[in-house]
């Protein structure tokens, strides 16, 4: 693909080898290169007068941001399947186009999804310290010792039967659960597929011994698990979020697992991220937290990165994006 002049691109993060070399071979990449999060200050200068972006969540992308950057700008390609860190709308009026990571990412989070599910259920947290403190031993002798619970024979309920909510469903069906429930905007015919009934929020929240919260965020969802939510679901239910953040209340959360109105929770999302190690969320015993692992596997970063370039490139050469989200 050759371009009429070489564009400016700002990749605002470390990212696979591979996909930066391509995207060199055609463009004057601005790579911020540092480990660290990118301050809003530092984004903020490295973007006037760029054609293209190559950003992450959460890299804001909002008028201000849009003014700053300037009209020449053309595409932005977000190595994300997430978007709300955009404003979509405000990119349409001004023709920026945007491509995001659908798809690629899919079995990984679904993967992770299972992962933390299990982890949570049997407790690894706890029995990772009990291995590091030395405390394994003693507490062996009581048979119900780091006793978890088991998805064979357990209602699963999904919240958000989309890509990756239908991806972990059809994963967690091959362990035997008794039902799937699922909840969402409207019935899936694929549900039928693993025999998963569709269920409305509320009834899915009382009769779910898991309860795995999958959808997309949007401005209606942001706090959908709050105290209501949480006690109106079993006590001995978990709870499980690999979403967004702000899909949930986290007070309420606190309130909800330090007081045993739910039995656990395992989260792969935050707010903020990093979630601050002293934070009260981190004191207990039935909460585990991964750092946002969702995609994170080799395979599908570089999978998510090569279609970022080819979105980046197909948006400065005026093309249609292979992954539009805009
Ligand atoms: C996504 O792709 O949206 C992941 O959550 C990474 O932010």
């Amino acid at each position: 693909m050759s371009l009429k002049k070489l564009a400016t691109v700002f990749v605002s993060r470390p990212c696979p080898p591979q996909g930066l070399e391509r995207l060199r071979r055609h463009c004057n990449v601005v790579l911020n290169d540092s480990e660290t999060n990118l301050t809003n200050e530092a984004f903020i200068k490295a973007i006037p007068g760029v054609d293209a972006l190559f950003i992450f969540p959460p890299a804001p992308i909002n008028k201000e941001t849009l003014d700053i950057i300037g009209p020449q700008l053309k595409v932005i390609g977000t190595m994300s399947v997430g978007l709300d860190h955009i404003d979509l709308a405000e990119c349409r009026k001004r023709g920026v186009k945007v491509g995001y990571t659908p798809d690629v990412l899919t079995d990984a989070v679904a993967e992770l999804t299972v992962a933390l599910t299990l982890a949570t259920a049997r407790r690894f947290e706890e029995g990772f310290q009990a291995v590091r403190s030395g405390t394994w031993g003693t507490r062996w002798e009581n048979a119900l010792w780091l006793t978890g619970k088991q998805i064979s024979g357990s209602v699963i309920g999904i919240v958000g039967l989309g890509r990756i909510g239908f991806a972990t469903a059809k994963r967690l069906a091959a362990f035997q659960p008794a039902r799937i429930f699922y909840t969402g905007r409207s019935p899936k015919d694929y549900a039928k597929e693993i025999g998963a009934v569709f269920l409305t929020f509320e009834e899915l929240l009382e009769v779910s011994d898991f309860v795995i919260a999958t959808c997309s965020i949007n401005e209606t969802n942001k706090g959908l698990f709050g105290a209501e939510a949480f006690k109106k679901m079993k006590t001995s239910a978990i709870f499980i979020n690999v979403t967004r953040g702000a899909l949930v209340d986290q007070d309420a959360l606190y309130e909800a697992l330090s007081t045993n109105h739910i039995s656990a929770a395992g989260l792969d999302v935050t707010t903020p991220e990093p979630l601050p190690p002293d934070h009260k969320l981190l004191t207990l015993k039935n909460f585990v937290l991964t750092p946002h692992l969702g995609s994170a596997t080799s395979t599908t970063r570089e999978a998510m990165c090569e279609l970022t370039v080819d979105n980046i490139l197909a948006g400065l050469n005026d093309l249609p994006l292979p992954s539009p989200a805009v």
